[in-house]
């Protein structure tokens, strides 16, 4: 990956963000993004882990413009898209693009993949048909499908090859971002290095910057240049990836990390297993203070009074807690 470039305007830029769901039936509330605060940089994979549930695709969603927030602020290159008029704002998004899990909740079984590429630059009235199939065509040719894809249907293809279709109309729109959540997940583990590979060349060529979504730690600390963790809607701790994976700061960073089988490179290996106590509780009834003090062995009554201030205790390197461990 290219080294980020944190002088340059940030790509996002968000501020004590905030994301509810309201749950008419029970009179409640759900949390589902509780107040966070980061930038993300031109260039860079910023990664993002949680546990299922601790908000994360909520998160990314938010930040492409797909869910506007309750609260807080979040500015897109420098402009915050509620301020925008409505042609402006069409314009805009096509910036800020997002990609799922799940290829087939994507595409159209019935459209033909080359029409499923073209979708986008149609949709935006872009040039003609034929530039627009042409581009499409120079898509699927960079992801890795041959022309003969074109004609093809969903059903004929792999799981991997429909997923560098996404990619391939992602590209179409030449976004600055794209948010990446869970995109290998669904993948057979025999080809998720190559389309990892194939994210990061693609970074490479376009100057592409990410925000890379997964729960799984060992898919976050092979591309990220800095890595933040979630927790119940709240961000625990964020840093450089190899930082944050040799010395955590925050307990529940440390049970993640403790907790992660061998696939871990060497050094983000531990010796001792930090088990986690209990489930994670309910983002409609949050704990009070910290949202992981019940599951937390360093708890204490502070973590319960207070929520612990975001802090950036090493250079770049962010944490929220009242007992961080160095
Ligand atoms: N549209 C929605 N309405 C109500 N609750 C939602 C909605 N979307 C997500 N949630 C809830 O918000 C929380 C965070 O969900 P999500 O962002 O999908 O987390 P993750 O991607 O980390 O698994 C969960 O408790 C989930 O049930
Ligand atoms: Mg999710």
């Amino acid at each position: 990956m290219p080294a980020s470039q944190p002088d340059a305007e940030p790509v996002l830029q968000v501020r004590d963000l905030r994301v509810e769901f309201p749950l008419r039936r029970q009179r409640k509330t759900l949390k589902a993004v509780n107040g966070v605060s980061f930038d993300v940089h031109r260039g860079e994979t910023f990664g993002v882990i949680g546990e299922s549930g601790s908000g994360k695709t909520t998160l990314g969603r938010t930040l492409v413009g797909l869910i506007a927030p309750n609260g807080g602020q979040l500015l897109q290159g420098g402009t915050d898209p509620a301020t925008l008029s409505r042609r402006a704002l069409r314009e805009h998004r096509r910036d800020f693009q997002i990609m799922f899990q799940d290829p087939n909740a994507a595409l159209n079984p019935r459209m033909r993949i080359i029409d499923s590429v073209m979708e986008p630059l149609e949709i935006g009235r872009q040039g003609d048909r034929t530039s627009n199939r042409e581009a499409a065509l120079q898509a699927m040719a960079r992801v890795g499908l041959p022309p003969e894809f074109a004609q093809r249907y969903p059903h004929q293809l792999s799981g991997g090859q429909k997923q560098r279709v996404i990619i391939a109309r992602t590209l179409t729109l030449k976004p600055r971002l794209i948010v990446c959540d869970e995109v290998v997940a669904a993948l057979d583990v025999s080809i998720r290095g190559e389309v990892l590979n194939l994210f990061a060349d693609l970074q490479r060529e376009y100057g592409l910057t990410y925000v890379f979504i997964t729960h799984d730690l060992s898919v976050v600390s092979h591309v990220s240049d800095r890595i933040a963790v979630m927790y119940l809607g709240c961000l625990m701790e964020l840093g450089p990836a190899d930082t944050l994976a040799e010395q955590p700061l925050h307990p529940y960073t440390q049970a993640l990390l403790s907790a992660e089988p061998i696939a871990l490179p060497l050094s983000m290996r531990r010796q001792a297993q930090i088990e986690l106590k209990g489930e994670i509780p309910s983002p409609v009834d949050p704990p009070s203070g910290c949202a992981f003090r019940t599951r937390c062995l360093h708890a204490t009554e502070r973590c319960a009074a207070q929520r612990p201030a975001w802090e950036e205790r090493r250079p770049g390197h962010w944490v929220a807690c009242h007992h961080p461990l160095a």
